[in-house]
């Protein structure tokens, strides 16, 4: 076995992440350029290493997932789903049960409460977020912002629910409490059910075909009859039809 698959496996066993389920030459890149930053010359004297550093593996971690996240990421979506989406639903359910998956440094999930407070009161939202990564779940807990994740959020919305402190922006406390943050790994850990919108965007560009089939059917089976998956921008699902959705619009896949 050559030395990243080897890696592959020894990561598996010391993590239960599987590291094949995610696209190969992206991944190897990633960490290439990490174990030649440390001064390391192999997959294999890397892992001994992570095996024996606390503070490298989590740096390791840290980088084979990418945590790049902002509030209203791409914000002509977000109106669809405010003005399109989220009405119907509302119309086929009083209650609204919402997961963000892979929800990062919290930009997204606290987006969606804020989108969800224009158009219902908040007690009537429970909104789950979830990342693999432990590190960027404590950040989202805090709530603290540089200007530059704010750069698409409208004026309104920024002074209702953000306070600036120094150089940063915290959310307000009704939208923090809203959301409640978990640690998951989408590709090995089960999920929850019953959601009338999961909203997972920007990480399954990084998994395999494979893996994505999967997860598509995993979310299907996760959302209500007539729920909806919100994905990313460069993630459309062709065949929508074969994990048992429907395009109710571009990047919106609800539960037939
Ligand atoms: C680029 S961020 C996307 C954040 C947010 N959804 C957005 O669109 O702005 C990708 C996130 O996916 C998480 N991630 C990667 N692999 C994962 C897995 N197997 N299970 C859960 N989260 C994962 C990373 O930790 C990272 O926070």
């Amino acid at each position: 076995m050559n030395d990243y698959g080897q890696f592959v496996l020894s990561i598996k066993k010391k993590t239960g992440i599987d590291l094949a389920l995610y696209k190969e030459a992206q991944m190897k890149r990633r960490l290439t350029s990490l174990y030649e930053k440390k001064g390391y010359q192999s997959f294999s004297t890397f892992f001994d290493a992570l095996n024996s550093n606390q503070d490298m593996m989590n740096e390791f971690l840290d980088r084979m997932t990418i945590n790049v996240s902002e509030f209203y990421r791409n914000a002509k979506r977000w109106e669809v789903l405010e003005e399109k989406i989220l009405p119907r639903l509302m119309k086929e359910n009083s209650r609204l049960k919402v997961w963000s998956a892979a929800c990062s440094t919290g930009e997204e999930p606290y987006t969606i409460a804020m989108v969800l407070s224009n158009i219902m009161p908040l007690s009537k939202v429970a909104v789950q977020a979830t990342d693999l990564d432990l590190n960027v779940i404590q950040k989202a807990k805090i709530g603290f912002y540089s200007e530059r994740a704010l750069a698409e959020v409208p004026e309104s919305v920024k002074k209702k629910y953000f306070h600036k402190e120094g150089q940063y922006f915290k959310v307000a406390e009704d939208i923090k409490k809203t959301v409640a943050f978990k640690q998951q790994n989408l590709l090995s850990d089960r999920f929850d059910s019953g959601y009338d919108l999961i909203v997972c965007r920007n990480v399954m560009i990084y998994f395999t075909e494979e893996a994505k089939d999967e997860l598509y059917q995993k979310f299907n089976a996760a959302l209500r009859p007539g729920g909806v998956l919100f994905v990313g921008s460069t993630e459309q699902i062709f065949n929508p039809e074969r994990y048992g959705f429907e395009a109710e619009d571009t990047f919106f896949y609800k539960k037939i």
